[in-house]
């Protein structure tokens, strides 16, 4: 067994990266039963007892573990921490921002720490802050990222050399062969985003979910907010940001969010989505994605 399955008490070393507001419970719980290691995500979450909330249904959904993305621009991400840490959540991942101060208080608690990165320097310090793992994202990942555009091809081995805590790879992994190329990278887990929104079980409009299905490798571009930039699918919305004729506001808030990934507004809000939609051809259940991976062949030798 993986050192990171044992830490999260999943079966397979396989996260389901938290995605805004597309985490429903029924997602997160369909990829612990099967066997992975589902993420609600509280990156847009208004109050800790909406976080409380989804907790418990999704508990209701399964017995197997699952844990919780903490987003440290999210000015409620310490007490979203407590009401995580309260309802018995063991391991959460941290990102968008240091980690400092909510790993003491998520260690007070015996929660595990996991820190998501996207360079080499933050690795380092996410360590001697205490992160029990690391998330090493590459830029060819879906959703908020900097502005370093490090490959996971590049960044993964880079990390796994620099710090000595465990690797978890994200960015561009959708089936059996980018598993098994993060694992000869050095990497002991996958977090995979992208290829869970295909999946019959995630809430996320048709819209989005076919969209996915139907791009090709050039079907997503970088979107500048500002302080960051999300990698989305070219939809008419995204290319108008990406040439620079609309600018970033109200298309990042939870309601924005809501009405563009779940109703399928895409005038309200760009869909975030990683490089691999390119290589994701069909909507399967969260089991065969995940079946697929850690034992599948796929265009094996
Ligand atoms: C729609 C979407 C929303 C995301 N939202 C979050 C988030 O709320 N918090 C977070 O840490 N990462 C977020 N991510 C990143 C994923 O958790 C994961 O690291 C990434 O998708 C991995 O790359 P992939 O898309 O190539 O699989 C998001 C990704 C997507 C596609």
């Amino acid at each position: 067994m993986s050192r990171i399955s044992e830490m999260l008490g999943s079966r397979y070393p396989v996260i389901q990266g938290a995605m805004g507001v597309i985490c429903n419970p029924e997602l997160v719980a369909a990829v612990s039963e099967a066997g992975g290691f589902g993420l609600l995500a509280t990156a847009f979450a208004e109050d800790p007892e909406m976080v409380r909330d989804e907790v418990r249904r999704t508990k209701e959904l399964t017995d197997n573990p699952f844990g919780a993305n903490l987003f440290v621009m999210n000015p409620l991400a310490a007490k979203f921490a407590e009401v995580l840490a309260e309802e018995g959540i063991r391991a959460v991942t941290v990102s968008a921002g240091s980690p400092k101060e909510l790993i003491p208080l998520l260690h007070d608690k015996c929660v595990k720490v996991i820190v998501v990165v996207s360079a080499v320097n933050a690795a380092r310090g996410a360590e001697a802050a205490g992160a029990d793992a690391i998330v090493a994202e590459g830029a060819e990942s879906g959703g908020v990222q900097g502005f370093q555009g490090i490959s996971t091809m590049v960044l993964v081995p880079s990390v796994v050399d620099a710090v000595n805590v465990p690797v978890i790879a994200a960015g561009g992994i959708g089936d059996s062969r980018g598993y098994r190329a993060a694992m000869a990278l050095g990497a002991q887990g996958v977090q995979v985003g992208t290829r869970f929104i295909a999946t019959k079980e995630c809430i996320a409009n048709g819209i989005y979910k076919n969209t996915i299905v139907e791009v090709g490798e050039f079907g997503t571009g970088l979107v500048n907010m500002g302080r960051f930039q999300i990698r989305a699918l070219r939809t008419p919305l995204a290319e108008k940001m990406i040439k620079g004729e609309k600018g970033p506001d109200n298309i990042f808030t939870p309601a924005a969010l809501k009405e563009a990934w779940i109703k399928g507004d895409l005038e309200a809000g760009v869909l975030a989505a990683g490089q691999i939609s390119g290589s994701v051809h069909d909507i399967l259940s969260v089991r065969e994605v995940i079946e697929e991976m850690v034992d599948g062949e796929k265009r094996s030798p």
